[in-house]
């Protein structure tokens, strides 16, 4: 028997989900990217760090009066704040859910193949720590932008307000692991805006491509976790997760407006402050700029929209089943 096998459920019925999760970890020694060459580390500097068009203000005004000075720093730092976003997604979201399912919070997921799928990410999630780590050192290095402090993130930040109203443990646990599906859900559309991009430097391209590489398997994974747990999980648990699972939509498709009024204003952008302020009403409809299917359709396979709770808790977002 091939060792990689050993401690396998067999015995499990081979489920849709399961066969494709076990398709997913048997490639993983030849897919994921930290098993294949390093990265080019080379700069250049007279490519754009960032694509404009993502900065949440790129059409207003103000900035666009801006010097082309400022304007560059201003793209160097949006590159800055979009990989943090994906440090904090890997070290604040996804590591400790998966942390919770190695210790066995997690109903469902106790089985040989999930936990080296668990186990497997946890190495892809550090090794994309590392990606980005590199790329953000060396735009700071060469832009002069060492002393720029990225604040938390309202995705982290509403999932622990979050967690923090809750008064049991396998709540916060279950809070955690559905910020962790949506945001593996989602992160691979996210670094789609800049992987296929080649008009900014071909070091931050690379750095994204690399990442999002893994992270297509990494949203099946999700996927066919939940579909793994969510129907291990007691009636109350199924109703938490229900009404649970839509809220990290809106957390994720936050503009993150907080963190650009400290930016600039840590740039010396006297304008900064009327330049977000005039933003923030378009954060209302933020939810309607992400692409929520694979969400809609995990909740509808899982059964989450035949719960009153999964009903009610998507259609506040004006999701429907
Ligand atoms: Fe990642
Ligand atoms: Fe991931």
């Amino acid at each position: 028997m091939d060792a990689s096998l050993i401690g396998y459920d067999h015995h499990d019925e081979p489920s849709q989900s399961r066969q494709l999760l076990l398709r997913i970890s048997e490639s993983w020694n030849t897919r994921a990217k930290v098993r294949r060459e390093a990265l080019d580390l080379t700069f250049e500097p007279a490519r754009d760090d960032f694509l404009e068009t993502l900065l949440p203000f790129h059409q207003h005004p103000l900035y666009q009066a801006l010097s082309e000075c400022d304007r560059q720093r201003i793209l160097s730092c949006g590159w800055l704040i979009y990989n943090d976003k994906t440090v904090a997604i890997e070290t604040a979201i996804v590591t400790p859910s998966c942390n919770d399912a190695l210790e066995g919070r997690i109903p469902g997921l106790e089985g040989g193949l999930m936990r080296k799928l668990v186990c497997e990410t946890l190495v892809d999630e550090a090794y994309h720590l590392l990606l980005v780590e590199n790329a953000s050192r060396i735009t700071r290095h060469y832009r002069g932008l060492g002393d720029i402090r990225i604040p938390t993130f309202n995705l982290v930040r509403f999932m622990e307000e979050a967690k923090a109203g809750c008064s049991e443990g396998w709540q916060r646990t279950l809070v955690q692991l559905a910020t962790s599906v949506v945001s593996e859900i989602f992160v691979s559309d996210y670094l789609h805006q800049l992987s296929d991009c080649h008009t900014i430097q071909t070091l931050n391209r690379a750095t994204v491509a690399a990442h999002r590489h893994d992270e297509l398997a990494h949203s099946k994974v999700f996927t066919g976790l939940a579909e793994t747990f969510y129907p291990a999980l007691d009636r109350k648990q199924q109703a938490f997760f229900a009404e649970v699972l839509p809220k990290p939509i809106e957390w994720f498709a936050d503009m993150e407006l907080d963190i650009w009024d400290d930016v600039l204003a840590q740039l010396g952008i006297v304008q900064g402050r009327t330049i977000v302020a005039d933003c923030r009403p378009m954060n209302a409809n933020a939810v309607r700029r992400v692409d929520y299917s694979g969400v809609v359709n995990l909740g509808r396979n899982i059964g989450v929209f035949d719960t009153m709770n999964g009903r009610d808790s998507f259609g506040l977002l004006g999701i429907a089943a």
